[in-house]
């Protein structure tokens, strides 16, 4: 287990094989050509075309998608190939059969799998039994594929994201591990306002410090948001989350509202993963205001996704 996730930390490339698993599993630059990248495809989406003619991707959903199962079926598409997307349910993984046979039946038919768990260590499984790219479309512990959609977002709308002020609030979550992972390889500033009884993975955050990231948690609100360039939150209860009441509760001081908004530097952004639920981590008046861009986030997921998978699959670099 250590040796593996050693060797996946230092590259995102495993026996040859370009994995999409986790930001901290890349050289910074890697990430940044595939920022470039996206941003490019989105400018001009023509530059994209057959590029993956012939190619497959397997996607296997455990919980429920919106925005990765369709954002990744239509890059396939643009890019000239195809998508499969398929829930355990479907498979004989659903009765059983392990994540180690899959795999390898998996790899004699398609090229890529994307798989979307509530078990990280489901997706290192598939990662060690493939022979094909794996493509992280979210664990309990990480969601790197939003994390590229996220960077695109802030820097076309508020130039490099480097030495910028990003604030988030709410649940240290997936996502809140997602953005210090990114803090670290794309070198912004992060602080993160969150309850002592759901602060982040102290793990994910020992790893962005010894980086040298300037990564700080905090419990105090007005704290993280002072002077931010961006503000983030995510859902309260996440998928992989049992947890119930009590825990809502103690999110609540956590809102983005318009007055965490206003400590916020004046022309801020506020990014939220969707799907939101207005009236808990964030406000109705924040979610429709013009600071807020979620829509072109979750518009941009479409062009990260792109970049992605001509990475893995194309030799991109
Ligand atoms: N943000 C995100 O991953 O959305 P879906 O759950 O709809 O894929
Ligand atoms: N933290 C959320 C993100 C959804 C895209 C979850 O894991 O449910």
């Amino acid at each position: 287990m250590r040796g593996r996730g050693a060797r996946l930390r230092r590259h995102g490339i495993v026996s040859g094989i370009r994995h999409f698993i986790g930001l901290d599993a890349f050289e910074p630059t890697v990430l940044r050509h595939m920022i470039e990248r996206a941003a490019e495809l989105k400018r001009t989406p023509e530059t994209g075309q057959g590029a993956l003619a012939g190619k497959t991707l397997a996607m296997i959903f455990e919980t429920p998608s919106t925005r990765t199962r369709i954002s990744f079926d239509v890059a396939m598409n643009k890019l000239g190939g195809r998508s499969i997307a398929l829930s355990p349910g479907e498979l004989q993984l659903g009765r059983g059969e392990s994540i180690g046979d899959t795999a390898r039946v998996l790899s004699r038919y398609v090229d890529a799998v994307l798989l979307r768990t509530t078990s990280h260590d489901s997706l290192l499984q598939l990662v060690e039994n493939a022979g094909v790219p794996i493509i992280n479309g979210l664990t309990d512990r990480t969601h790197p594929c939003q994390l590229m959609a996220d960077v695109l977002t802030f820097e076309e709308q508020r130039g490099a994201i480097a030495g910028r002020r990003i604030a988030w609030l709410g649940d240290g979550n997936n996502m809140a591990a997602t953005w210090i992972q990114a803090a670290a390889q794309f070198q912004f500033s992060l602080r993160l306002a969150c309850p002592k009884a759901y602060a982040p993975q102290s793990e994910i955050l020992e790893w962005a410090l010894a980086r040298g990231a300037d990564v700080a948690l905090t419990a105090d609100v007005r704290q993280a948001v002072a002077g931010a360039d961006c503000v983030v939150t995510d859902t309260w209860i996440s998928m992989s989350d049992d947890a119930g009441k009590q825990k809502i509760e103690a999110l609540r001081p956590y809102q983005v509202n318009e007055s965490v908004m206003a400590d916020a530097a004046a022309d801020a952004i506020f990014l939220h993963c969707l799907p939101a639920k207005r009236g808990l981590e964030v406000s109705e008046a924040v979610i429709e205001s013009a600071q807020s861009l979620v829509f072109d986030e979750a518009e941009n997921r479409l062009h990260a996704q792109k970049a992605i998978l001509l990475w893995c699959l194309a030799g991109d670099s």
